[in-house]
């Protein structure tokens, strides 16, 4: 008895695993139910009661160490939380993870709003279910006149016209939600989601995005509009970006005008962008109807201003050459990732 647990004893001291399996097998073996510490106390019956006393200490003993030793071990290898170091490589790198991109409309949004911000413009939101009064009425589009179908418009409720609600059909209505809520002077740009009644194709969708600008003050002319106009178009898309007015109609300015750009693509010598006319359009601008100021409770006499409103998927289009709309909704990775830039 003594010479097994003699040979045990040495078996148990040079034991040294980082295995899981292995340290059960070492269990099972020594402490298991049917384990050879087990045979020894069962040998232990039969001896006389002399060596009863040596062995007893000596059995106890070379149980506790077989113990100490499991235990000693299964702490080494964290079995007791379940895990099994030894089968983690720690040396293996982490696993990533994709930064996203901005989208491109928001990188032009962006863009357009730090031009802005640095001619002292504010930033304004405003609802983009709208009621007849700030889409239609108090931008001078007269009731039941043909000016209302230039915006094919999705109504949510169709009434007599005054009660009507529809999605907002571009952000002049913002315009007229800060005039009525403020005092002039105004200098503010409001970007935003707007809605048309149209068929989606390359060329067309039912939503799309708007920045809306607004200057109300003392004074304010159309040399102020043509000059901010063109700073801003040079701040986009660099110096020597030519820039055309065209005259123009819309209810809610007069005198109204379109703003063209030199093709930013072929740089005016003529391609599919500009269709060959070597200019692009970018936006409709002109000083706000009297009849605006009014219905929005300014004196006309005494304040003038200028507006303009711009599709920020049209700037963005002449930036990226992107050649359909639909991109911009559909949310694809493979599109989206080449616009990978610092997120801050
Ligand atoms: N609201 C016009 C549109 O959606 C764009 C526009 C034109 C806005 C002239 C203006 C403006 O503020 O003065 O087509």
């Amino acid at each position: 008895m003594q010479d097994k647990i003699n040979q045990y004893t040495a078996d148990i001291n040079a034991f040294i695993t980082t295995q899981a399996d292995e340290l059960e097998a070492f269990r099972i073996k020594y402490l298991g139910t049917k384990g050879l510490i087990k045979d020894l106390f069962e040998d232990f019956k039969t001896v006389s009661p002399e060596e009863k006393r040596v062995f007893g200490k000596v059995l106890n003993e070379f149980k506790q160490l077989a113990e100490a030793k499991y235990n000693e071990l299964k702490e080494s290898l964290g079995t007791e939380t379940g895990s099994t170091k030894s089968e983690a490589d720690l040396t293996l790198p982490g696993e990533g993870f994709e930064l996203g991109s901005r989208h491109p409309l928001s990188l032009i949004r962006n863009e357009i709003i730090d031009i802005f911000k640095r001619l002292g413009f504010v930033v304004a939101e405003g609802p983009e279910i709208e009621d007849d009064w700030h889409n239609f009425s108090a931008l001078n589009f007269p009731e039941e006149h043909p000016a209302r179908d230039m915006q094919d418009t999705f109504f949510i409720k169709k009434n007599s016209g005054k009660d009507d609600i529809a999605l907002r059909t571009h952000t002049s209505s913002v315009q007229v939600r800060m005039m009525e809520a403020g005092k002039p002077p105004f200098r503010a740009i409001m970007p935003g989601r707007v809605y048309r009644n149209e068929a989606i194709s390359a060329r067309a969708h039912c939503f799309f995005h708007q920045v809306e600008g607004l200057y109300i003050d003392e004074n304010v002319s159309f040399s102020d509009l043509k000059q901010t106009l063109y700073h801003f178009v040079q701040e986009l898309y660099g110096d020597g970006t030519q820039v055309r007015f065209r005259p123009s109609y819309f209810p809610f300015t007069e005198p109204s005008a379109e703003m063209d750009i030199s093709c930013t693509i072929c740089k005016g010598a003529g391609c599919n962008m500009c269709k060959h006319t070597g200019w692009v359009e970018i936006l409709g601008c002109g000083m706000v109807d009297p009849n605006v100021l009014e219905n929005c409770g300014i004196d006309s006499k005494k304040f003038t201003g200028f507006a303009f409103g711009m599709g920020i998927e049209r700037i963005a289009n002449l930036k990226y050459v992107i050649r359909d709309l639909r991109l911009f909704s559909e949310n694809d990775v493979r599109f989206l990732n080449q616009f990978q830039t610092e997120i801050v």
